[in-house]
């Protein structure tokens, strides 16, 4: 069914509303942390802090940091993002069939763009417990952006050990350093890099290397890659003959058509790619913002 939208976009609106959450989410303090230091083996750089996740994250943190709570009434963000996790799930589901000729990491989603500030973290968090909830399988979510890390941020993980970690052989087990949540089949590994230059340790690390270590490790499991800008950084590219399918956000009236055809041109590797409007002031019919490319 199409529906008339005469004011803006709800996702837009949801994001207002959760912007003035963030300064609260930036003023509560990290979780206790829990469990014994992971040893660094054969580390290329030293850990200059004891790396410990964090013990669980609450519900409350994730709503702070910009899930939409699904529980209370049927608003429509909620039903743009099954929509959305839907689409995925297919997709998905269609990869992993016999026969599919797809080389790529089936269960790899990326969630990128053109350029910083459109949407990509709001959009990763919302997808990956959209799927953890409705598709009842188990997601990890993974903030891949060693820039911005505004995943991380948002869900007070700054100080937490993370991808780079990782990446840089500093935690010889991903699964120390998984943030779980209150929703159960949603976990979460953050950058990382505390007590580094995160910079510093970012150019050391080979992302896409240990994106794909973690996806071969965490199968069946979906991860949900909160991904850096393509026009920003190589990293998009080199996922993408990699990740079984891209949602790309696009931000409405703000992103340049010849800007999203560079992107675009750059992960064009990726067998699937979904276009995905974020902030539209639609005024027309829609179904929703997602095409595939
Ligand atoms: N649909 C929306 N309508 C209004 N504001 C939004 C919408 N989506 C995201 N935002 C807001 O825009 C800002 C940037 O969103 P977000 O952090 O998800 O973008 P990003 O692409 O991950 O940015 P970065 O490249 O810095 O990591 C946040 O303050 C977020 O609340
Ligand atoms: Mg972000």
């Amino acid at each position: 069914m199409t529906v008339q939208i005469k004011t803006s976009h709800l996702i837009e609106r949801a994001a207002k509303h959760l912007r003035g959450l963030e300064d609260l989410a930036r003023s509560s303090p990290l979780p206790p942390a829990s469990g014994e230091a992971a040893a660094a083996q054969a580390a290329p750089v030293s850990p200059a802090t004891s790396l410990v996740p964090p013990r669980l994250i609450e519900f409350a943190t994730l709503e702070q940091a910009g899930m939409i709570p699904w529980g209370r009434k049927r608003e429509r963000i909620a039903e743009e993002f099954r929509l959305v996790q839907s689409q995925v799930l297919r997709q998905l589901d269609a990869a992993a069939k016999p026969g599919s000729q797809s080389s790529a990491l089936t269960n790899l989603v990326m969630i990128t763009s053109s350029r910083p500030n459109e949407g990509k973290s709001f959009v990763s968090l919302n997808l990956a417990a959209s799927i953890a909830h409705f598709g009842a399988r188990p997601v990890l979510l993974v903030d891949a952006d060693a820039k911005h890390t505004s995943l991380s941020h948002h869900l007070d993980l700054m100080e937490a050990p993370g991808l780079l970690d990782f990446g840089a052989g500093l935690v010889p087990r991903a699964e120390e350093i998984i943030v779980p949540t209150r929703l159960e089949t949603l976990s979460v590994l953050p950058i990382g890099g505390p007590g580094h230059t995160r910079a510093d340790l970012a150019a050391k690390v080979a992302i896409a290397t240990a994106v794909e270590r973690l996806v071969r490790r965490f199968a069946p499991a979906v991860i949900v890659l909160d991904a850096p800008p393509c026009l920003s950084t190589s990293d998009p590219s080199a996922l993408a003959p990699l990740a079984g399918q891209t949602v790309f956000v696009v931000e409405a009236e703000r992103t340049r058509r010849s800007e999203v055809e560079s992107a675009l041109d750059l992960i064009a590797a990726c067998p699937a790619i979904t276009l995905l409007l974020n902030k539209s002031q639609l005024t027309t019919h829609s179904t929703f913002g997602a095409y595939y490319y």
